[in-house]
C-alpha cells in the first residue's frame, strides 16, 4: 500500500514537473527552491549563471527600465533591448511633423546619432538582501500602530546606511504581507539614449484591437544605450559619456524556438494578489472588474466614433485610448478566466482546508477565527466604499478631462487662500506650463460627452451617501442637456485662451472669481467628498485587511511547510519558468505556439490603421529576402507563446532558453489567462513574446542598421541549418 502511495506521488511529481510552471522566484532563493526542477525541465545553468554578487551573472544584464518596465543589455556596450511600447514617451518626445519617428521609426546610423532622454534612467540590482530581522528588530513588544512606526524607523535606517552616502538607491519592502524584508540596492543610470525603434505600424502593429491576444504579430521592441562617466559610473548626460560596460550581457541565439523548449523570463513583475482570501476575488470578479469594465465601454464607445470621423481626433487621443482599453481589455480576460477556472470556490476550499489544519493544530481559535470573522466584516464594508472609489476614480480623477485643469486651478485657489505666496507662484508657473500640453490632445466635443454620459453615472449607480448633495441638487434641477448647458459649456475652464491670460495676470481678485466657475464647483464638492468620506476610509480598511493578511499568510507559510512559496510581485527582479507552448482557449480551437510574417500580410489592409502594414515590409515578404533569420521551414517568425508566469512590468523581460541566451523579449499575455494575477492556470496562462529573430530582421533588413549586430554575440548551436 505505501509503494502503490510513493509510486502514484512519484507519477504526479514527474507529471506535475513536465507541464507549465506557476510562479515568480526569488532569484536568491533559486537553488534552494528551484532550481532542481529548473534542471529537469531542461535547463542547462546553475543559480549562480543567475544570480550571483561576486561574478557576473545574468541579474547584471537587466534593469528596471523608466517607472516600470524591464530592459536588458545585448552588447558589452550598454546596447539595450526594450518594447515599443516601454520607449513610447521618449519616441514620442523627438517625433515632430518633420520627424515623425512614431510613424516612420528612428535609427541612430552610428554612436553621434544617438538622442539623449532627459529624466529617463535605468537601475541595475547590486544586491538583494534578506533584512527580515533588521526591520523586525524590538517591533515584538510594541502595539499596532507603534510597532509600524518603529519599522518605518528600521527601514530608513536600514535604507540610508546601504545608499552609502547616495551612490546607491535603496529600497527595503515587505514580503509576504510583511511576514519578510527584503533590501534591494541598485546602481542608477541617468544617461540613456534611443537607438532605434521601428515605426508604430510594426512596434504597435495590431494596436489596441491585437492588444492581449494570441494569435499575435506585434514587433514590440525598441533599442537604447546607456552611457556612463568615469570609471563606467553613473554620470548626466554628458557628450563626454562613454557606453557603459555591463558586467554582463546576454547572448543572442538564432536557433529560435520548438514546442516543448525550456524558457525562462527574467524581470521585474509589478503587483499581484495570488493569497486574497475568496471575499476579495468576489469583489474583484463581481463587482470591480465589472463596474470598470462598463464605465469605459462608456469612454472607448465615444473616443472610438470620434476617433474614427476625424484623423486629427485620432492622433490627439490614442494615447489616451491605448491606456484606457488596455486594463479594459485585461479585466475582461480575468473575469473569464477566474469563472472558468471557479476561483470563488477554490479559494473557499482552500480557507477550508486551512481551517481544518490549523483545528489540526489547535491554532484555529486562538490565532486565525478571528482573522476570518474580521475579513467578513472588513470586506462587507469594503465592498461598497471600494464601488464609489472606482466611480471617482473613473470618472472624477480620470474621466472627464476638464476636471484636470479644474484640480489645478483649484490648487491655485487654496493658496490664495491661505496665503501660501511661493506656492502659489510655482503652481501659477507649473498650471502655465500645463495647458498647452493638455489642449493640445483635447478635442471639447469628445470631453463634453464625457462629461455628459459620467457624470449621470455617479448619481445612478452609487448609494446616496457616496455622493455629495450638490450633485444631487444639480441633477435633481437638471435634465441631462441641461447639465451640460448649465455647467459645462459656462465654464471658462475650457477656454485656453481665457484661462491663460487670467493666469499670466495673476490678478487674485480675479482668480478667486473661478470659485464661481460651474465646472470647479462641482470638480470641487466631488473631490471634496471623496477626499472627506471615501478615500480615509478605504484606505483605513486597506490597511486592517492588510494587517489581518499578515497573520493568515503566515498560518499559509506553516501549513506548506517544505513547499516553496513564492511572494506576490513588487516590481523586483523575479524569475519565471515554463515552455514554449501554445494553448486551447476554447472547444474546438487550438493555438500553435508561434506567428510568422505571413500572419502580417494576412492581416495587412491600408483602410485599418492598426493593420496597415509597411511597403517596405511587403516588399521584404515578397522577395522572401530573411536571410539568417528564417526557421527552417523558410517562413519568418514573429512572435511566441510560452507558460511563463508574468505580469504588468515584465514588458521588455528577456526570455531566454536552457543555455541562457535569449530567445525573446516578453511584451504581453494571452487575455484568457490574465487572471493569473490572482490564480494562474497552466492550462490557459500564456505571456507572449517578440521572438528575437524579427527583431533582429528588422534591424538588419528592414532598416538597414545592420552594424548594430556587430556588437551582439549571435549564437547558434544547432547545426543542420548552414549559415550563410
Ligand atoms: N498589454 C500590454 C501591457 O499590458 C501592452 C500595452 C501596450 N499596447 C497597446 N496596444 N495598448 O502593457
Ligand atoms: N504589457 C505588459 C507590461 O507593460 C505586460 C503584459 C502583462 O501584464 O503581462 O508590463
Amino acid at each position: 500500500m505505501r509503494r502503490l502511495k510513493l509510486s502514484i506521488l512519484f507519477i504526479f511529481f514527474v507529471i506535475g514537473s513536465l507541464s507549465a510552471k506557476e510562479g515568480m522566484w526569488i532569484p536568491l532563493l533559486l537553488e534552494k527552491y528551484n532550481l532542481a526542477e529548473m534542471q529537469e525541465m531542461g535547463f542547462e545553468l546553475t543559480a549562480q549563471d543567475i544570480y550571483d554578487v561576486n561574478n557576473g551573472s545574468m541579474k547584471d544584464a537587466i534593469v528596471v527600465f523608466g517607472g516600470g518596465c524591464t530592459g536588458e543589455m545585448i552588447s558589452p556596450e550598454g546596447l539595450l533591448i526594450t518594447n515599443h511600447h516601454c520607449g513610447y514617451r521618449q519616441i514620442q518626445s523627438h517625433s515632430s511633423v518633420e520627424n515623425d519617428y512614431l510613424t516612420n521609426g528612428f535609427w541612430a546610423m552610428s554612436r553621434e546619432e544617438e538622442l539623449p532622454n532627459p529624466g529617463l534612467t535605468v537601475r541595475f540590482l547590486e544586491y538583494m538582501e534578506d533584512v527580515t530581522d533588521e526591520v523586525l528588530e524590538g517591533t515584538e513588544v510594541l502595539e499596532t500602530e507603534e510597532r509600524e512606526k518603529k519599522i518605518r524607523e528600521n527601514t530608513s535606517r536600514l535604507e540610508r546606511s546601504a545608499s552609502e552616502r547616495g551612490k546607491y538607491m535603496t529600497q527595503v519592502k515587505p514580503l509576504f504581507y510583511g511576514n519578510q524584508y527584503y533590501l534591494y540596492v541598485y546602481k542608477v543610470y541617468r544617461d540613456v539614449r534611443l537607438v532605434g525603434a521601428p515605426p508604430s505600424a510594426i512596434g504597435k502593429f495590431g494596436g489596441d484591437t491585437d492588444n492581449w491576444i494570441w494569435p499575435r504579430h506585434t514587433g514590440d521592441f525598441s533599442l537604447f544605450r546607456v552611457y556612463a562617466g568615469e570609471n563606467n559610473e553613473p554620470a548626466d548626460y554628458s557628450p563626454d559619456n562613454v557606453p557603459f560596460q555591463p558586467k554582463k550581457f546576454f547572448p543572442i541565439s538564432l536557433d529560435g524556438v520548438q514546442e516543448g523548449d525550456f524558457t525562462m523570463v527574467f524581470g521585474n513583475p509589478g503587483s499581484t494578489m495570488q493569497y486574497i482570501p475568496s471575499h476579495e476575488v468576489d469583489i474583484i470578479q463581481n463587482q470591480r472588474d465589472p463596474d470598470r469594465i462598463a464605465i469605459r465601454d462608456k469612454k472607448l464607445e465615444i473616443l472610438n466614433q470620434a476617433m474614427e470621423s476625424d484623423p486629427k481626433v485620432r492622433i490627439q487621443y490614442s494615447a489616451k485610448h491605448a491606456s484606457i482599453s488596455n486594463a479594459w481589455k485585461k479585466w475582461q480576460g480575468e473575469i473569464l478566466g477566474l469563472e472558468r477556472l471557479d476561483a470563488i470556490n477554490k479559494k473557499l476550499a482552500f480557507e477550508a482546508a486551512f481551517k481544518e489544519w490549523a483545528e489540526a493544530n489547535r491554532t484555529w481559535e486562538s490565532e486565525y477565527q478571528q482573522v476570518f470573522e474580521n475579513f467578513d466584516a472588513l470586506y462587507f464594508l469594503y465592498k461598497d466604499f471600494i464601488k464609489a472609489s472606482d466611480y471617482y476614480s473613473e470618472i472624477v480623477l480620470r474621466g472627464v478631462e476638464i476636471f484636470q485643469v479644474a484640480s489645478r486651478v483649484n490648487n491655485i485657489i487654496k493658496n490664495i487662500e491661505s496665503k501660501q505666496d511661493k506656492r502659489l507662484e510655482s503652481e501659477l508657473k507649473g498650471t502655465l506650463d500645463f495647458l498647452p500640453r493638455f489642449f493640445k490632445d483635447y478635442h471639447h466635443p469628445v470631453d463634453e460627452q464625457l462629461f455628459e454620459t459620467l457624470i449621470p453615472l455617479l448619481s445612478n449607480d452609487l448609494k446616496s451617501e457616496f455622493l455629495p448633495e450638490y450633485l444631487n441638487d444639480v441633477l435633481a434641477k437638471n435634465d441631462r442637456d441641461k447639465l451640460v448647458r448649465k455647467v459645462y459649456q459656462k465654464s471658462v475652464l475650457t477656454d485656453e485662451q481665457k484661462l491663460k491670460q487670467i493666469l499670466e495676470e495673476g490678478d487674485e481678485k480675479k482668480l478667486l472669481k473661478l470659485r464661481k466657475d460651474p465646472v470647479l464647483e462641482l470638480y470641487n464638492r466631488l473631490n471634496f467628498h471623496y477626499e472627506a468620506n471615501i478615500k480615509p476610509v478605504v484606505d483605513a480598511l486597506n490597511s486592517r485587511i492588510n494587517q489581518k493578511m499578515k497573520i493568515y499568510m503566515a498560518g499559509i507559510i506553516l501549513m506548506k511547510e517544505g513547499e516553496p512559496l513564492y511572494p506576490d510581485a513588487n516590481l523586483t527582479l523575479r524569475v519565471a519558468y515554463g515552455k514554449v507552448e501554445g494553448y486551447e482557449p476554447r472547444d474546438g480551437v487550438k493555438y500553435k505556439h508561434y506567428t510568422t510574417l505571413a500572419g502580417i500580410m494576412e492581416k495587412d489592409n491600408p483602410e485599418i490603421y492598426d493593420y496597415n502594414v509597411p511597403e517596405r515590409l511587403k516588399e521584404l515578404f515578397h522577395s522572401k529576402d530573411y536571410g539568417r533569420y528564417a526557421d527552417s521551414e523558410g517562413y519568418l517568425p514573429v512572435c511566441f507563446a510560452a507558460s511563463n508566469h508574468t505580469t504588468g512590468g515584465n514588458s521588455g523581460s528577456p526570455i531566454v532558453n536552457a543555455k541562457g541566451h535569449l530567445i525573446g523579449v516578453n511584451f504581453d499575455r494571452c487575455w484568457e489567462g490574465t487572471m493569473s494575477d490572482i490564480m494562474y492556470d497552466p492550462e490557459q496562462s500564456r505571456n507572449i513574446a517578440i521572438d528575437i529573430r524579427y527583431a533582429l530582421f528588422l534591424i538588419d533588413k528592414f532598416a538597414g542598421a545592420g552594424y548594430l549586430l556587430d556588437e551582439m554575440e549571435l549564437v547558434r548551436e544547432k547545426v543542420e541549418v548552414a549559415d550563410e
